[in-house]
């Protein structure tokens, strides 16, 4: 910590960013026309999902964000659930993946729902 209040101001680290958020402000406008949840639990929770849903989304956030940012998997190309399945077995067995076999069927419910809504039941 400085005690020279002109350091808060200007400089190179500033100026980083001063870039990162316009950055970060570009990709929000560009986004799907509005304020899109920015991870699986903030999305449960704008859905109104119930408390184990919720639950079940902050457990995907936590491991799905792991090695990637949950970006990742916020755009990933999903055709149908069983695409879900695959991809979280498969991330399961990735070495120093952390999640459990226990933990599959949640993670891939939060996903599901979150891509294909609440008429597909699990
Ligand atoms: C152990 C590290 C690790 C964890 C944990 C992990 N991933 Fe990944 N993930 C990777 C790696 C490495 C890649 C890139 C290589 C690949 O596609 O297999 C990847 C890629 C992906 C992709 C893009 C694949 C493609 O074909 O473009 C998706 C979607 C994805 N992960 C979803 C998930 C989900 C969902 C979870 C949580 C269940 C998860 N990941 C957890 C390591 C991990």
């Amino acid at each position: 910590m400085t005690t020279d209040p002109r350091a808060h101001f200007g400089g190179p680290r500033m100026f980083q960013l001063g870039a990162a958020a316009t950055i970060a402000a570009l990709f929000w406008a560009a986004g799907c026309g509005g304020p899109e949840p920015r991870d699986l639990s903030s999305a449960a929770r704008q859905d109104g999902a119930d408390v184990s849903l919720q639950k079940a989304c902050q457990l995907a956030d936590r491991r799905c964000s792991h090695c990637h940012p949950i970006d990742r998997v916020l755009v990933a190309g999903v055709r149908e659930p069983a695409d879900w399945e695959n991809y979280v077995h498969r991330m399961r067995l990735t070495p120093g993946s952390g999640i459990t076999a226990r933990e599959e069927p949640a993670i891939v419910r939060c996903l599901v729902r979150h891509s294909f809504g609440a008429q597909v039941r699990r």
